[in-house]
């Protein structure tokens, strides 16, 4: 049954890599111009870390924006994605900017990553709507071990598990429970039209497959396979991209709950280091 699961997201990510290189959203012309495709925040808490030579891997990396922002910033970056759409489109705009020397993409399932990629890297890095995709974070959170060097660092930004149960119809009076905390490995089944970053785009691929996942759930795994907690951030804003109707997009460009700006959680950061 997951291979379904599987199979179906992955029909939705390669048909959305089109759609997001068209986008508004993802600004590709201005990233080409020299613009960052990186927020504040894991600049700001991720940057310091990165530097010159620093080898850096990232986790479900799209069409590579991020990846490649890394790499402008000195990174030896590898970008890993189940969309062979995406890897394409990642590898070429590596090579049109003239970044293929530091930036590698691999075409690969997290989960098989092992199978398929060899080497130790000072950071894996990961970010914005990647959990949500994924069954079975004990073998993510193996992975992501893996592949780090002894006192390597991992981290993610990523959306609040509280902001994805919140349902659809919910408005700033009345947030209403629509989505299970607690999933028991089962996912929920969506079918939607158009794409978060462009509402109108005709889609063909609208049914996804998605887990919510508590912070116990992603954090214990990690902590059994071997890393140590540095910290856990959780944030009242977050950056463009989730598509809820109870949130307003603010001068300072980040989303918030209408009515609710700074008591509400809609993303965190995690920071942990591989013991060694
Ligand atoms: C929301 S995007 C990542 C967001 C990224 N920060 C961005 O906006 O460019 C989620 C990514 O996860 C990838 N993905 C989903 N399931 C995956 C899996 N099992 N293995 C590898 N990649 C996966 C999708 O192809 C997609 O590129």
């Amino acid at each position: 049954m997951l291979d379904d699961y599987l199979r179906a997201n992955l029909a939705s990510w390669d048909e959305a890599v089109g759609v997001h290189l068209d986008s508004q959203m993802y600004d590709v012309a201005g990233f080409k111009a020299g613009k960052t495709s990186l927020h504040f925040i894991e600049i700001d808490e991720l940057g310091p870390l990165v530097g010159e030579g620093t080898t850096l891997l990232h986790l479900q990396c799209h069409f590579g924006l991020d990846t490649l922002s890394w790499a402008r910033r000195g990174a030896v970056v590898t970008g890993i994605d189940f969309s062979g759409a995406g890897i394409a489109t990642a590898r070429a705009l590596a090579e049109e900017l003239g970044l293929s020397q530091r930036a590698t993409f691999v075409h690969s399932d997290v989960h098989h990553l092992p199978e398929v990629l060899g080497g130790r890297f000072d950071v894996v890095f990961t970010s914005w709507g990647v959990l949500l995709w994924l069954g079975d974070l004990e073998r993510w959170a193996e992975v992501v071990a893996h592949f780090l060097k002894p006192g390597g660092v991992f981290y993610i930004a990523e959306f609040h598990p509280y902001a994805l149960l919140l349902a659809d119809d919910s408005t700033p009076d009345s947030l209403r429970i629509g989505y299970p905390y607690f999933m028991y490995g089962e996912p929920q089944r969506f079918d939607e039209p158009g794409d978060y970053a462009d509402p109108e785009a005709e889609v063909q691929n609208t049914v996804t497959f998605e887990w919510v996942h508590g912070f116990a759930e992603i954090i214990d795994p990690l902590l059994r396979a071997g890393l140590r907690l540095d910290f856990l951030h959780e944030l009242p804003y977050t950056p463009e991209g989730l598509p809820f109707a109870f949130l307003e997009v603010c001068e300072d460009g980040l989303q918030r709950v209408k009515g609710h700006h700074h008591d509400f959680p809609l993303s965190f950061t995690l920071k942990m280091t591989k013991a060694g």
